[in-house]
Order: C-alpha cells, then structure tokens, then sequence
C-alpha cells in the first residue's frame, strides 16, 4: 500500500518513520516546506510529494498538519482522493464529527500519538466509526508501540495523560536532574539516575498487578528517606498538581478542536 504523511512536523515524522519499519509499503511524503522533509525521506525511503499528487496515489493518509488548519485543507483535498482511500487524523481535539464535513466518515480514524512513537515506546490512543478499519490501523503503526482503542469521549482525557504526558515526565526529568546537581552529581551522572529509574518504575508498573500506591509502598521503609520525600511533595501538593495539569490540557485540548 501507499501511505501517506501530510505535515512531516513533530508528530507526522515520527509516525512515519514507525510505519516505514512495517515492510510491503511505501512511504509519501508532503510537508509545506518541502526542504524540511529532505532527510525524513532518506530515513524512510520515501517519495516527496506536493498534497494534490500524494492525495492522489495514496491509500492511506496520515494528516499531520495543526488543528487549526485542518478544515481548510481537507476540504481542498479530498475531491482528489480515491473513493476508499483511509483518512487518519492526529489533531488533538478534532472530533470525528469536524472531520467528516469534508472526509468520509467511515473512511477517517481519529488517533491521539505521542513522540515516542518515533522509538518504538508510543503510546496511540484511536476512536473509529468504522471497526474495519480498526486491524489497519493496528499493522500499520505496530512498530510504534502500544496502540489503544476508546470511545470518543475519552479522546481529550487520553490526549492530556498520553499526548501531552511526555511533556509533564521531561518536566520532571528536568527538575529531578537539577536536585542531584544541587547534590553534587555530574549533569549527566543525574539525568542517566532519574531516566532510567523512570524507565524501570514504568516496566514495572506496566508487568505489576498492583495498584501504585501499593508499589510505593513497598519503596518507603517506616521513619526512612523514602517516606521523608514522599512527604514533602504531599506538603508541596504534588499530586493535586498533576492533576491540575490533566484537567488544564484536557480544557486545552476541547478549545483547539472547536
Ligand atoms: N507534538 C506532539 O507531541 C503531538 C502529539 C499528538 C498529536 N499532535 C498533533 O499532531 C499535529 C502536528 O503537530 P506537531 O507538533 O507535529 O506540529 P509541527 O511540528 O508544527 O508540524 C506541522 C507540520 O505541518 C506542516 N504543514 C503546515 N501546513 C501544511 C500544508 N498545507 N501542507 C503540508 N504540510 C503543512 C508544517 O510545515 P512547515 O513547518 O514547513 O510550515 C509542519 O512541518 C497537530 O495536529 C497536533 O495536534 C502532536
């Protein structure tokens, strides 16, 4: 099949450098500067296009382009696509229902991707109006990561916690790699300490059947280090924080789909 990628920004180039692993396709590309998608093209072995052509000769259509934009160019660009071309939206916020004034609606898949895709450890959320489409969607981006389907309703939450969650994590990573410089360590001695004490908290949290709290637990020892921490960002209101976040981003997010 031939899938296309139009807008090859953040988002757009890292699906599809996770589709061009999938063998049997062929990767187009479309980005408004074309000079930009230069080395994408080298890295996915695919073809630079202008929009029309690529809508013309794709079978699938990855659009990466901002919310805001979207309207527009689906409506100049749909008349030119075969009749069962699929339509895979990435804006955050744009419901199924805003795509279909110009897309056909059993033809478009609304996913909400995050940048790790592009290391194989995304995390995909999609709502479909057609289940067909469903086992399509799940081959071609299955070198990505872990693709979830949901109910459109849930869409904005899962773009808040998984869209915009690497965001609040590299905060994180950030600001702990700072208090082990206040402590002493080499910046990168730090980084490496929190990342991969991420990385090994997610596995398990992943491979667990236990609630995270019973997790914690079992780091936090009675009168030690653990639980002096752990106190300190309960009187620094982490928790209510994060869940701030969450709540601002999913706000966010339903503001720029309208
Ligand atoms: N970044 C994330 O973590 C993330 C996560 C989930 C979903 N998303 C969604 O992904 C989409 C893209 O976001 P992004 O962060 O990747 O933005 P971005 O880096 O700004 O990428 C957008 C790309 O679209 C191109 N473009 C603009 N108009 C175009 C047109 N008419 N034809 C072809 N290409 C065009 C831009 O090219 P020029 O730069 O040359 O103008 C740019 O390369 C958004 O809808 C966003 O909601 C992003």
């Amino acid at each position: 099949m031939k899938i296309g990628f139009i807008g090859t920004g953040n988002m757009g180039a890292a699906l599809a450098q996770a589709v061009a692993q999938v063998p049997g396709h062929q990767v187009l590309l479309s980005n408004h500067n074309p000079a930009k998608a230069q080395t994408l093209a080298q890295l996915t072995a695919g073809t630079l296009l202008s929009n029309p052509d690529l809508v013309s000769q794709a079978d699938v259509i990855f659009l990466g382009v901002k919310p805001y934009l979207l309207a527009s160019l689906t409506q100049d660009l749909a008349p030119l696509a075969k009749p069962e071309t699929v339509w895979v939206s990435m804006a955050a916020g744009v419901p199924l229902a805003s795509l279909a004034q110009h897309l056909p609606l059993d033809h478009t898949i609304r996913i909400m991707p995050n940048t790790p895709v592009a290391i194989g450890q995304g995390m995909t959320t999609y709502s479909l109006a057609n289940p067909d489409l469903a086992p399509l969607l799940e081959h071609l981006l299955a070198a990505s990561g872990r693709l979830m389907q949901l109910p459109e309703n849930l869409l904005d939450a899962a773009t808040a916690l998984a869209g915009c969650g690497p965001a609040f994590v590299y905060q994180m990573i950030e600001a702990l790699t700072d208090a082990g410089i206040e402590q002493g360590l080499k910046p990168s001695d730090a980084q490496t300490l929190v990342a991969q004490t991420l990385l090994g908290t997610a596995q398990m949290s992943l491979q667990s059947d236990k609630h995270p709290a019973q997790l914690r637990q079992e780091v936090t020892s009675p009168g030690g280090s653990t639980i002096a921490g752990v106190v300190s960002l309960e009187k620094h209101g982490f928790r209510a924080a994060l869940m701030e976040a969450t709540k601002a981003a999913v706000q966010k997010t339903k503001e720029l789909g309208q």
